[in-house]
């Protein structure tokens, strides 16, 4: 019975569609279209209802430990495994472009990683983790939860950190 697969090929599917429409609607912002920004904002919202739906009908979401194990598990993969080797091919390709997105992604995994598992060991021992603030860098995605003055993963100023509410 294909409609599992069919589940994770959608949820996949829509993921992707709702961040490539947000891209859009950034493009659509600088050509001064603010109305086909909005309409790709929108779609976007909505590729993330379907996306979200999808993934809680294929069984995609736990109780919160066993979330923070299966996000844990995908930033390790990330860090440790598919980065390392993409960073490598990029290199032997010579794009620098390719190598630096690569690099700022894994460095960033890390932190989650990490981030991730005081998270759990917090909700393991029945209480919420005592992290109450969190900036994401909106160049590189570095999260931290005091930023400084320049991101130590893209060399950012403090300006581009947006705190998470
Ligand atoms: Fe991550
Ligand atoms: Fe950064």
């Amino acid at each position: 019975m294909p409609t599992g697969e069919n589940l994770n090929h959608a949820f996949a599917g829509e993921s992707q569609a709702s961040r490539r429409y947000l891209a859009f609607a950034r493009q659509a912002a600088r050509d001064g279209l603010a109305n086909v920004a909005r309409l790709f904002r929108a779609a976007a919202e909505a590729e993330t209802v379907h996306a979200l739906l999808e993934l809680k009908t294929a069984g995609g979401i736990g109780a919160t430990a066993a979330n923070l194990e299966t996000a844990i598990a995908g930033e390790a993969y990330e860090f440790e495994q598919m980065y390392p080797k993409f960073i490598a091919e990029a290199a032997a390709e010579k794009n620098q472009p390719a190598v630096e997105a690569f690099r700022w992604a894994m460095s960033v995994e890390r932190g989650h990683h990490r981030l991730y598992s005081e998270a759990l060991a917090a909700v393991k021992a029945g209480k919420d983790v005592a992290v109450d603030r969190l900036f994401v860098c909106d160049q590189c995605g570095n999260t931290v939860t005091a930023p400084e003055d320049i991101c130590p993963v893209c060399g950012a100023t403090r300006m581009h950190y947006i705190e998470v509410k």
